[in-house]
């Protein structure tokens, strides 16, 4: 827990929110129904207000802080770099720049050699798409309903959730289709290998109807992130590799989210055995203390840009503020056994605990995850697994889980929600202390849904 004793400061306070209401304008909101928490500092899993409140950051922010507020090795790594040289243009070579690209194609599996770094999430797919467009000659993308790839034009639509409504019609040449959810299976399945089957034959024929030859990828997140923790079942990914190499279509992993430890792996789809043929990540990349993001290409695809120029870029591609937190990254997680330590919390503390809950409390219907990243998800009625809330929620439809995160924002955590889920992501660091501290804080809360289900 941080040592550090927030005091309150109600003069910063109001002058801090000033400026916010009158100048910011924020991201995914109506502007004049929100109120952002002023935030004083942070340290590790913890932040805090300018009015003395403290909250366990059981969010790690966007699921990006995986190594904790002011890491001192991240923040260290930042300083060194800009007394140094504080940035280069794109077209050449730097040391820090080169080194975290050598780490990642170190961590990635054989035959990815290539970095194409990017400045966030959004672009990363978006580029990616772009190389698979140019490398395979075809244009049409399929993506997941129940997704989130990023804020761009071609990311936005390939997310599957309410966020792409408002801004379509924007690239023409997506299509979605269903992926596995084994508790509200869209196939009517009821095991995780009927999942795997019958999802795999419907996006087979979703590829032979809309035409083979004119679908040049498919991009997955490995794990569903924001749109519900959905964990594919066994064979699923590996049937999704064998149908892209059927269909000679380029396998995007989308790793933004799960990427760099969130799971107790570097990357999301290791624990799925299978390698895809782009790999996208941002955030965990370095905590998402300077925008970062890329796409690791493997040498096949990269090959094709031998001698013919990559028709892309942006003036921040690699940017040493960005790729020395990066490097420091990966000291901080061998140093400190990262990848050993999310796998044991997520086994031994997390997973238990939820499970206890779930068989406590009426409100929960299914709890799931791995490593540090897991869903409850809430329901009015177990056996009809009716949702707390309708699906994208808001206003007074969405009053129980408003009531659910004030209960645990008072007690002193910070969740994420998402309509009717809870997802337990904390930073990476966390002690075990304020994980069970967390969890017996979630767990409490889950009286405010309990009181919601019929009886
Ligand atoms: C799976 C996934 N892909 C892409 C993105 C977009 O990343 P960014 O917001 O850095 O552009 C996100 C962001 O939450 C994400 O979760």
């Amino acid at each position: 827990m941080s040592t550090i004793d927030p005091i309150a400061d109600p003069a910063a306070d109001a002058a801090v929110r000033g400026d916010d209401r009158s100048h910011v304008f924020h991201s995914w909101s109506a502007q004049a129904l929100i109120d952002p928490l002023p935030v004083a500092g942070g340290e590790g899993a913890t932040f805090w207000d300018y009015a003395g409140n403290r909250y366990l950051d059981f969010s790690s922010q966007l699921v990006n802080l995986n190594l904790g507020h002011q890491h001192p090795d991240l923040v260290a790594a930042i300083q060194e770099q800009a007394g140094r040289l504080a940035t280069i243009q794109p077209s050449m070579a730097n040391d820090t720049r080169g080194e975290l690209a050598r780490r990642i194609s170190e961590i990635a599996p054989d035959g990815f050699s290539k970095v194409f770094f990017t400045n966030a999430g959004a672009d990363a797919n978006e580029n990616a798409v772009r190389i698979a467009r140019l490398v395979t000659g075809k244009r049409k993308v399929l993506a997941m309903y129940r997704s989130y790839h990023g804020n761009t034009s071609t990311a936005i639509t390939l997310t599957g959730d309410p966020r792409r409504w408002a801004n379509e019609p924007a690239d023409a040449s997506v299509v979605h289709f269903f992926g596995p959810y084994a508790y509200r299976s869209p196939f009517h399945a009821d095991s995780p290998e009927q999942e795997a089957e019958r999802g795999l034959a419907h996006l087979e024929q979703t590829i032979i109807l809309e035409g083979a030859s004119t679908i040049g990828a498919i991009i997955i997140e490995s794990v569903v992130g924001t749109n519900g923790v959905l964990i594919p079942p066994p064979g699923y990914l590996q049937g999704v590799r064998e149908l892209c190499d059927r269909y000679g279509i380029v396998y995007i992993a989308d790793e933004v989210m799960v990427g760099f430890g969130r799971l107790g792996t570097w990357w999301g789809f290791e624990n799925f055995d299978v390698v895809p043929d782009l790999i996208t990540f941002a955030k965990g990349v370095n905590s998402g203390y300077v925008p970062l993001g890329g796409v690791v290409i493997s040498d096949r695809i990269a090959a094709h840009f031998d001698t013919v120029s990559f028709p892309g870029g942006l003036t921040y591609s690699g940017h040493p503020l960005a790729c020395a937190p990066g490097v420091a990254t990966f000291e901080v997680f061998r140093r400190d056994g990262i990848l050993e330590r999310v796998r044991d919390l997520g086994e031994r503390v997390v997973r238990p605990r939820l499970e206890q809950m779930a068989a406590r409390h009426p409100s929960v219907g299914e709890v799931r995850g791995l490593g540090l990243f897991w869903a409850i998800e809430l329901v009015r009625d177990r056996r009809s697994r009716e949702p707390l809330v309708p699906f994208n929620a808001s206003g007074a439809d969405a009053a129980p889980m408003a009531a659910f995160a004030a209960a645990c924002k008072k007690a002193g955590l910070w969740p994420f929600t998402h309509f009717n889920r809870v997802h337990v992501a904390p930073p990476l660091i966390i002690s075990e202390d304020d994980l069970v501290r967390g969890l017996d804080v979630i767990d409490r809360a889950l009286e405010v849904t309990d009181a919601e289900v019929a009886s």
